[in-house]
């Protein structure tokens, strides 16, 4: 059995775009001029933006120029999010901050800014805690932030997944009960990011059984009552005392913290009681075909079920902090 997390999930994401076998199932190119720079991606090193940047990995983050610090006056940054064939794109806002008139962040269902494909355009702050946005008619999605030429904020940080397949959204979200064998995709909760029901029993299989995979996933965002809304993951296909990994839950700052199984499958549990539901949670999952490439990614400390979640509030921004300290 294997617990891993970590505070590092950028180098893992860096890896991720690396080694990932995901390269295979992009579309091809499309008409459109290629930025030559990753710049907003990753370790942010510039305080210029690239026209156009195309973002290739199954996940990962961009955020604008400079941050955590403002942005530039002046800038138009574009970044095309390239998930694979009839796959769809997801990106969480976890901080958007611009000055609320003039300058703008837009997302667009496709590797368009036509105002037809127009999904959401932001200006000013999301006073929420996330906001979660979901190609459905293409296999990416366009990010445009510009700037006017004064006042300037933090911007934003979002973190994006591709998945190769879109989960269904059941009817009766209480009883929610999904298989998911595709190489690599996203799993959220019930309603996400709206509040997960009461007296939910959600239950994800994640694996397809080929035997020396195992199945990787990463918290991207978890919110739930810290006393009765719980995820069980467990190192196998079944819920068994033995196999349970972790139990999460409560208000916890498990944001980049990654579990991989041992085994070809990881089964999830999310149980909720009748009162005070929240946002729930978001992951991203990979079916990782060689382990050692998993273990060389995720070279990190290691952790136990008690100090992976002590209830904290405000959690995004310490979460975010902590993954800001790797940069700083
Ligand atoms: C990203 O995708 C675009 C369009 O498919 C392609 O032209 C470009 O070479 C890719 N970039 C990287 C770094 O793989
Ligand atoms: C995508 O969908 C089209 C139409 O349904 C299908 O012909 C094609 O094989 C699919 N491609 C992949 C990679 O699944
Ligand atoms: C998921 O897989 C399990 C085990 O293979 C099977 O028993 C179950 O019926 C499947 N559920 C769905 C919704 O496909
Ligand atoms: C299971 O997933 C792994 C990793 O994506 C892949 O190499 C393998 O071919 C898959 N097996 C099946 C039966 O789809
Ligand atoms: C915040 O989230 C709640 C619940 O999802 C929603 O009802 C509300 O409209 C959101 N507020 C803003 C400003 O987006």
């Amino acid at each position: 059995m294997v617990v891993e997390h970590r505070f590092t999930v950028a180098f893992a994401v860096l890896t991720w775009a690396i080694c990932l076998e995901a390269k295979s199932v992009f579309a091809p190119p499309m008409e459109r001029s290629i930025g030559d720079s990753i710049h907003g991606i990753g370790p942010q090193v510039t305080t210029g933006c690239p026209e156009v940047v195309y973002v290739n990995s199954t996940d990962g983050f961009i955020y604008t120029p400079s941050f955590p610090s403002f942005y530039p006056n002046n800038v138009m940054c574009e970044y095309v999010i390239q998930g694979p064939d009839n796959g769809t794109v997801q990106i969480d806002f976890f901080v958007l901050s611009v000055e609320n008139c003039c300058d703008f962040v837009a997302v667009y269902d496709g590797p368009t800014t036509d105002d037809s494909a127009l999904i959401k355009r932001f200006s000013g702050k999301i006073t929420n805690s996330t906001s979660t946005l979901r190609t459905t008619k293409s296999n990416s999605m366009t990010i445009v932030f510009t700037s006017d030429e004064n006042v300037n904020e933090q911007g934003f940080y979002a973190v994006f997944s591709v998945s190769s397949t879109w989960p269904t959204t059941p009817a009766d979200q209480t009883k929610v009960e999904e298989n998911l064998t595709s190489p690599f995709g996203a799993l959220v909760s019930p309603n996400f990011p709206g509040e997960y029901p009461a007296n939910a029993d959600a239950k994800y299989l994640i694996g397809n059984g080929t035997a020396g995979t195992v199945v990787q996933i990463t918290t991207e965002f978890f919110s739930t009552e810290g006393c009765c809304d719980k995820v069980y993951i467990y190192d196998d296909k079944t819920a068994n005392d033995d196999n349970l990994l972790i139990v999460l839950s409560g208000d916890s700052p498990v944001v980049g913290y990654t579990y991989t199984s041992s085994n070809p499958y990881l089964y999830i549990e999310f149980s909720t009681d009748n009162n005070d539901e929240q946002q729930g949670f978001s992951f991203m999952y990979k079916i990782i075909a060689d382990p050692a490439n998993a273990a060389a990614a995720a070279t990190t400390e290691v952790g136990t079920a008690e100090n992976l979640h002590p209830i904290q509030t405000n959690t995004n921004f310490k979460a975010l902090q902590k993954l800001w300290g790797i940069f700083a």
